[in-house]
């Protein structure tokens, strides 16, 4: 990861003048394209009503895991706690919802609004271990980006209200 050219692209495509999902849209190839060994990115957000996740833009092969409740899988689990995890072997998970048999390694970090958690950056990797110390301190850098640029814009009520 080249840091802070990664982190120019971002704050400037989350500074563009278009609809959230589709800022976040960008924001997920480009990270795609930033490490050879993400293999998908994506955003869920938080339903606080019926306690459960709703996939929001993603790149990355689709996955049959548009809605989980919280307290399932990785995701859910952040929903929970609030606090970002990193598997760096998923094959050891207890509580993991595999989106692809190839997947190694994970990290969700949840993004707030103020006080409120709203939604969570999810990113697979074929390769085990894929995030250490540098990669998580670039994504949160990246989340809190989100955070300060989108993250009003980012309620579950929001964005689904047509639904
Ligand atoms: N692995 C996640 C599910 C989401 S997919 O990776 C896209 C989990 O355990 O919650």
């Amino acid at each position: 990861m080249k840091a802070n050219k990664l982190i120019e692209d971002i704050t400037a495509i989350l500074q563009q003048k278009e609809e959230v999902n589709s800022r976040l849209q960008k924001l997920c190839a480009r990270l795609l394209e930033d490490d050879p060994r993400f293999t998908w990115v994506g955003f869920y957000f938080m339903n606080h009503d019926t306690q459960k996740l709703h996939l929001g833009p993603y790149t990355g092969p689709a996955t049959d895991h548009v809605i989980i409740p919280f307290g399932k899988g990785i995701c859910g689990q952040v929903a929970v706690s609030g606090s970002t995890y990193v598997s760096d072997d998923v094959q050891a998970e207890q509580n993991y919802i595999a989106c692809s048999l190839d997947v190694r390694s994970e990290i969700v970090i949840p993004i707030y609004d103020n006080d409120q958690p709203v939604a969570q950056l999810d990113i697979d990797s074929n390769t085990p271990e894929s995030f250490k110390k540098e990669e998580q301190e670039i994504l949160d850098e990246i989340c809190r980006i989100v955070e300060e640029n989108c993250a009003a814009e980012m309620h579950y009520k929001k964005l689904f209200s047509s639904l």
